[in-house]
C-alpha cells in the first residue's frame, strides 16, 4: 500500500493515518486513492471491530490539495469532487464504526473527512473550519450537507459563509466534536472508546450503525421502520442469545459476531 495512508490492524482496531505531513496531509487524488484502498482492506478484514482515523504530524487534514485543484476546469472539478464523495461514502458505508481522532487542523476536506466518520474526538490543539469560500469555491466533499446535519443548518451556514476557523472547545460546544483531550492523550483516549465498542456484539454494532446512518435522511416513520427491522434481525443471531443469557447468568458475554 502507498505510504500516503498507513493502516495498522491490531486486536480488531484498524488505525488509518493520513501520512503526508509535509503538506499537512492535504488530500490529492493519490491520497484519496490510498485512503480508498485502506477502506477496502478494512472491509475485507473479518475481525475488524472499529476504525480510528487520524493524521500524521501537526494536521489531521488541512483540506483538499489546493495546488492540485488550482488549474482544474469545470469537468475536472466535478470529477475531483465526485471522487472525494465516492471515497467518503465508502468510509461511511463500512460496517464498523469509524472514529475521527482529530489531532490538528481539520480544514475544508479535512473537516469533511472527519464528518464522514461516525463521530469526532479532538485534540485540544485541533482547529476546524470550511475555508473554501476564501479560495472562491464551496465545500466539495460533503461539507455543505454533513456539517449541516451534524451541527444544524444555522451554524453550518455561518461556518461555510465566513470560512471561520474554530478551536476544539467551540467544536465541542456546537456538537461537531464529542470530546476534547490533551494532545498527547488523544490516541489513547480514542483507543479506549474503540476497545469499548469492540467488546460489544459485532452484529448489533453494525446494525446500529446502519440504522443510524440510513435513517438520518428519512422521515421519522420510515426511519423507525428501519429500526424495527434492525432490532428484529438481531434476534436471528447467536450473539443476542448469548448477550441476554450472559446478563441473566451475571457473567460477561462472549460474542462471536454470529
Ligand atoms: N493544499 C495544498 N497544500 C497545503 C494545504 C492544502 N490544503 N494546506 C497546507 N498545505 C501546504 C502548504 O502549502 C505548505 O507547503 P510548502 O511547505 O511546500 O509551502 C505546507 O503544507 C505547510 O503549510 P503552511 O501553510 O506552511 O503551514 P502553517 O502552519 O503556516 O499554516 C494552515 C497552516 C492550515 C493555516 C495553512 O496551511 C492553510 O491555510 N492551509 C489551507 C487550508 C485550506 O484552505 N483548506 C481548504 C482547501 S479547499
Amino acid at each position: 500500500m502507498s505510504t500516503l495512508v498507513t493502516l495498522e490492524q491490531s486486536a480488531g482496531i484498524a488505525t488509518v493515518t493520513i501520512n503526508r505531513p509535509d503538506k499537512l496531509n492535504a488530500l490529492n487524488v493519490d491520497v484519496l486513492s490510498a485512503l480508498h484502498s485502506a477502506i477496502e482492506q478494512i472491509r475485507a478484514w473479518e475481525d475488524a471491530r472499529c476504525v480510528i482515523l487520524t493524521g500524521a504530524g501537526k494536521a489531521f487534514v488541512a483540506g483538499a490539495d489546493i495546488s492540485e485543484m488550482q488549474s482544474l476546469g469545470e469537468p475536472a472539478a466535478r470529477e475531483f469532487s465526485s471522487k472525494g464523495h465516492e471515497v467518503f461514502a465508502a468510509l461511511e458505508a463500512l460496517p464498523v464504526p469509524v472514529i475521527a481522532a482529530v489531532n490538528g487542523f481539520a480544514l475544508g476536506g479535512g473537516c469533511e473527512l472527519a464528518l464522514a466518520c461516525d463521530f469526532i474526538h479532538a485534540s485540544a490543539k485541533a482547529k476546524f473550519g470550511q475555508p473554501e469560500v476564501k479560495l472562491g469555491v464551496i465545500p466539495g466533499f460533503g461539507g455543505t450537507q454533513r456539517l449541516a446535519r451534524r451541527v444544524g443548518i444555522g451554524r453550518a451556514r455561518e461556518l461555510v459563509y465566513t470560512g471561520a476557523m474554530i478551536d476544539a472547545e467551540e467544536a465541542l460546544r456546537i456538537g461537531l466534536a464529542n470530546a476534547v483531550h490533551a494532545p498527547d492523550e488523544l490516541l489513547a483516549k480514542v483507543g479506549e472508546v474503540a476497545a469499548l465498542i469492540g467488546a460489544m456484539g459485532p452484529f448489533a454494532i453494525s446494525e446500529a450503525k446502519r440504522v443510524l446512518r440510513d435513517g438520518e435522511g428519512l422521515a421519522l416513520p420510515e426511519a423507525n421502520q428501519l429500526e424495527v427491522d434492525g432490532f428484529a434481525r438481531c434476534f436471528a443471531t447467536a450473539d443476542q442469545k448469548e448477550g441476554m443469557a450472559a446478563f441473566l447468568e451475571k457473567r460477561k458475554a462472549a460474542f462471536t459476531g454470529k
